[in-house]
């Protein structure tokens, strides 16, 4: 971390129950700017929940979530992406049906108006959403065709685009690259790594150790509802974070 290391969002205290079932007890957890925090965890410890809470999808039934200083009373997905986060979930990210362009704009259409009535800029949007996958890095086959015909890597660079496009402050990615292969996944971190080079705060939900040791500025896991580490890149080691992530001494490194 830097001097110009900004605190971008606090997590204070935060929790999540369910009908029969505590997804996250009371957790504390604080996103820098200019970092990537890798969260590690197993199948339904509480990951996915836990980024709900950052970006307001879900409503904490406990503690404060404070954005740049300032305390948020409705925090919602509506308040969060106005302030610059923006999140692509585990689930399928993308509409397959629309093009590439389509899907970057999703619910954002750029508008111009003749005459009064209102067209859809598909120029503009054009222009600058091949602008914005190319300064990525995304190498997609067709901008036209429907999204559903891209790779699994290139539409889960689309999503991450989108996420991109719109995230000035914070970019949430739940396991954006369980699918994907070796190339297409070396891609998407190198998408990774530009946004932390630009100073947003990145959180990055993986099952991979390598991953984490190779992209984390930051690892924090999670086990059965509650955060059981938080270190920095100097102090991770491989070996202790399996044993964390399973609560067991036994575990092996993967
Ligand atoms: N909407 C929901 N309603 C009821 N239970 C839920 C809901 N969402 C999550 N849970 C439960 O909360 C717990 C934590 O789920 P969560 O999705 O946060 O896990 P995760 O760590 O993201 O797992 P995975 O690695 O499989 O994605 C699980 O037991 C899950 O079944
Ligand atoms: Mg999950």
């Amino acid at each position: 971390m830097n001097s110009m290391t900004e605190l971008i969002l606090q997590l204070k205290n935060v929790s999540k129950k369910y009908v029969g079932l505590t997804a996250l007890h009371p957790s504390d957890l604080d996103l820098y700017s200019g970092e990537i925090l890798v969260i590690l965890g197993s199948n339904g410890a509480g990951k996915s929940t836990l980024l709900k809470l950052m970006c307001g999808a879900e409503s904490s039934d406990s503690g404060e979530v404070i954005f740049l200083g300032a305390q948020q009373k409705h925090w919602s997905v509506a308040t969060s992406r106005s302030l610059g986060v923006e999140v692509v979930h585990q689930e399928l990210a993308v509409v397959g049906e629309l093009n590439p362009i389509e899907n970057l704009y999703l619910g954002r259409e750029l508008v111009v108006h003749k005459r009064w009535w209102p067209f859809l800029a598909r120029r503009v949007m054009r222009k600058e959403g091949s602008d914005l996958l190319r300064s990525l890095g995304a190498q997609l086959s067709s901008l036209k065709g429907k999204t559903v015909e891209l790779s699994g890597g290139q539409r889960q660079a689309v999503a991450i685009a989108r996420a991109v496009g719109w995230g000035e402050k914070l970019i949430i990615l739940d396991e954006p690259t369980a699918a994907l292969g070796i190339a297409e996944t070396a891609e998407v971190e190198q998408m990774i790594r530009t946004l932390r080079g630009r100073g947003l705060a990145v959180v990055l939900v993986t099952h991979r150790l390598d991953q984490a040791k190779n992209l984390a500025d930051r690892v924090a896991v999670v086990r059965q509802g509650r955060i059981v580490g938080n270190f920095l890149k100097a102090d991770i080691e491989v070996g202790k974070l399996a044993i964390l992530i399973t609560g067991e001494e036994s575990a092996s490194v993967v």
